[in-house]
């Protein structure tokens, strides 16, 4: 098992559309286990594949929604689909890929989800609150799609004006380290 480096936008394989799962096998509960390494190690609800590079159909998730500590407690959900979705609510999220922003989301207040879990069994979730936008968030990762995709043109603008200044402050860190 291993921490595994989380990809940061404007990495484009954020942008990738995530194949489904087809084979339960070792490289499965390989990969799973590492993001869950992965995600231990950072504070944070959930994490997809691609996040670390790997664009297979599937994400964990802190069911306690704690975030960090030892009452975390994963899930997987392996190509998870909305299958309904009910409500609307607005409010904050931030995501491990884009680590130096957060910013209101209106997503679905309800969602219903279907899957899979780690043993090839077939799941059913519904969802509310903030675990209805945590399912949300990470299958919007699966289709390439990010919670920035879904701010008003002026809050974009604004992240973009902050990812402009975190990369100037990354280029200069990283000029002054000879
Ligand atoms: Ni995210």
């Amino acid at each position: 098992m291993s921490v595994l480096k989380i990809r940061e936008y404007p990495d484009p394989i954020l942008r990738q559309k995530s194949k489904p799962v087809e084979k339960w096998e070792k490289d499965l509960h390989k990969l799973i286990d590492d993001m869950m390494d992965t995600l231990n190690a950072v504070p944070g609800l959930g994490l997809t594949a691609v996040q670390i590079g790997v664009p297979v159909s599937l994400f964990i998730y802190d069911e306690n929604l704690s975030g960090e500590g030892p009452s975390r407690n994963y899930y997987v959900l392996i190509n998870p689909e909305i299958v309904s979705q009910e409500g609307e609510i607005k409010g904050e999220e931030g995501c491990l890929s884009i680590p130096y922003y957060r910013d209101t989301v209106v997503r679905s207040s309800v969602v219903r989800v279907k899957g899979f879990n780690r043993e090839g069994g077939g799941v059913d979730i519904t969802a509310e609150g903030l675990l209805a936008r945590v399912f949300q968030h990470e299958i919007d990762h699966i289709n390439g799609v990010l919670f920035i995709d879904r701010l008003s043109s002026l809050k974009r603008g604004l992240f973009l004006r902050k990812m402009r200044k975190r990369e100037r402050q990354l280029n200069a860190e990283f000029s002054g380290r000879v």
